[in-house]
């Protein structure tokens, strides 16, 4: 298979065509598709949707999968195998989520500006969010690049930053948007989780913020003083000059590394139209979490 990447920015985002995801992927492929996404970050493969074990073998050939997926745990009946996110507005027999299903309120937190399971202890390198069904209109995905955000930033500003290091957690997310409605199991298997602000992106060799809505505090600074920071620097990245937004066709196959990006998805009408998506995740090769107190 030889494919064909299509930059859609110069350093950011493209389109790979030439390449069936329900085909199995030769190694030459592969290192096409993760040479373009070390450059690009994102990359839009288009097609018709593909079963969840294509979706899964073509995932595992960029390395192991996160397989516990899902914060919610208390109650929930899963639609799609455990090897996949359900990123979807559905219930297990497809129907519509109701509008205040505890299911559809915590999926609301995909609208804040985040990074993939970054409040775990192994985060995500690369997601691959694939479209079964999409909203004729809206639910679009938008990827905010942190390394060209990093760039821009002034130097006392990257000096600043520069040895911070942040905690992250799932619950700090949820809270923003008023969520706290979690058991304690729920609660103990997430503790925070330490992460550097300031990073080197290992596909590019650039660096890059990392940070999103999962970060709540900065060792060593007060809590509204980190927020605030987080804040600033988020709006910073958002900028539209540093986001691609993803307008979504069925069989669409979205892939970004979350070591140098933050993502959201955008809204849609919710009680009119299914959005039925299914993301397989590609782990870090490390932790990369922080030990050492600062
Ligand atoms: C995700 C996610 C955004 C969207 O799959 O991790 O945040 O638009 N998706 O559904
Ligand atoms: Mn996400």
């Amino acid at each position: 298979m030889s494919i064909i990447v299509n930059p859609i920015n110069a350093d950011f985002a493209a389109e790979i065509s030439g390449l069936n995801i329900g085909q199995a992927a030769d190694d030459a492929t592969r290192n096409e598709v993760v040479a373009a996404l070390d450059r690009y970050a994102v990359v839009v493969i288009r097609g018709e949707p593909v079963s969840e074990q294509a979706q899964i073998d073509f995932a595992l050939n960029f390395g192991p999968l996160d397989t516990i997926n899902g914060v919610l745990t208390t109650d929930i009946k899963r639609r799609v195998r455990a090897e996949l996110t359900d990123i979807s507005n559905m219930d297990e027999d497809s129907e519509i989520l109701d509008l205040s299903d505890r299911r559809r309120l915590f999926n609301l937190g995909n609208q804040l500006w985040h990074t993939d399971s970054s409040f775990k202890r192994i985060a995500a390198m690369y997601s691959m969010l694939h479209a079964h069904s999409v909203a004729p209109e809206r639910g679009e995905t938008q990827v905010c690049d942190l390394r060209a955000a990093y760039d821009a930033l002034d130097d006392e500003m990257k000096t600043r930053i520069e040895d911070m290091i942040s905690v992250h957690s799932i619950f700090t997310s949820r809270a923003v948007l008023g969520f706290e409605a979690f058991s304690e199991e729920e609660r103990r298997a997430l503790p925070p989780i330490r992460r550097p602000v300031v990073r080197v992106h290992p596909g590019s060799g650039r660096k890059s913020l990392f940070l999103a809505s999962h970060a709540g505090d900065i060792l060593g600074r007060p809590t509204a003083e980190a927020r605030l920071l987080i804040r600033e620097l988020m709006e910073h990245a958002a900028q539209p000059e540093f986001v691609y937004t993803h307008k979504w066709r069925v069989g669409d196959l979205l892939v970004w590394d979350n070591r140098c990006t933050m993502h959201r998805a955008r809204p849609f009408d919710e009680a009119r139209y299914q959005r039925d998506m299914r993301r397989a995740t590609v782990m870090e090769a490390q932790a990369g979490e922080v030990h050492s107190a600062a």
